[in-house]
């Protein structure tokens, strides 16, 4: 998360809680259980968020109904502001090539800066259950067992705002890789 806070302003995740949101502040995260999460600092369910303006991260529960809302929500997003936004969307790569890339289904085509596949059993996603295991530390990650696919969707003040630049992403997915430098390692999988 750091790496994309300190490589595309990341300000907020749109798919969080309060044990597997990152851990700075100022930061805006949404949750699926805002009556409790909103004392934590919540926004809210995603789909009650309208940003008008900002750079955010979307990991979504990985199922197909929830990545159709998912796509759904942003591009609604995107119809009612002007304002400069980009989302990082991160999603099994499979799932993105079979039912959105490859089949056109995605209409916001347009809006769609660039892809990243990254390899299953090259990048690391963060445990996140420390919360309920004893046997977990906070910092334990998983080997991912499939490919991730990262989708930049910015529209055009955003892209200017947040260029998708080589060297940018490649921090990005390095951090995945578990490369460090002063980034550290990217996403829990909660
Ligand atoms: C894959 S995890 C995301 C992990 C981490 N926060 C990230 O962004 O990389 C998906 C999270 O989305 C939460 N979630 C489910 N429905 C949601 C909704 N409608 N709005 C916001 N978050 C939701 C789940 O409870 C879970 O914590």
């Amino acid at each position: 998360m750091k790496a994309l806070r300190d490589n595309f302003g990341v300000q907020g995740e749109c798919y969080a809680s309060p044990s597997n949101r990152y851990g700075v502040e100022p930061w805006t995260f949404c949750s699926a259980y805002p009556e409790t999460d909103g004392w934590f600092g919540s926004s809210g369910s995603f789909f009650n968020f309208w940003p008008i303006e900002g750079s955010f991260e979307c990991n979504p529960p990985f199922s197909v109904d929830a990545v159709d809302s998912m796509f759904a929500h942003i591009k609604e997003i995107f119809s009612k502001s002007s304002g400069s936004l980009s989302f990082c969307v991160i999603m099994p790569g499979n799932h993105w090539k079979k039912f959105y890339r490859d089949t056109g289904r995605e209409d916001l085509a347009e809006l769609i800066r660039h892809e990243e596949i990254l390899e299953m059993g090259e990048h690391l996603y963060l445990t996140g259950n420390w919360i309920n295991s004893a046997e977990v530390e906070e910092k334990d990650t998983w080997t991912a067992n499939m490919d991730t696919a990262l989708i930049w969707i910015q529209n055009a003040s955003g892209n200017a705002k947040w260029p998708v630049d080589p060297e940018k992403v490649t921090n990005v997915t390095k951090a995945f890789r578990g490369i460090h430098g002063d980034s550290d390692t990217t996403y829990t999988n909660i």
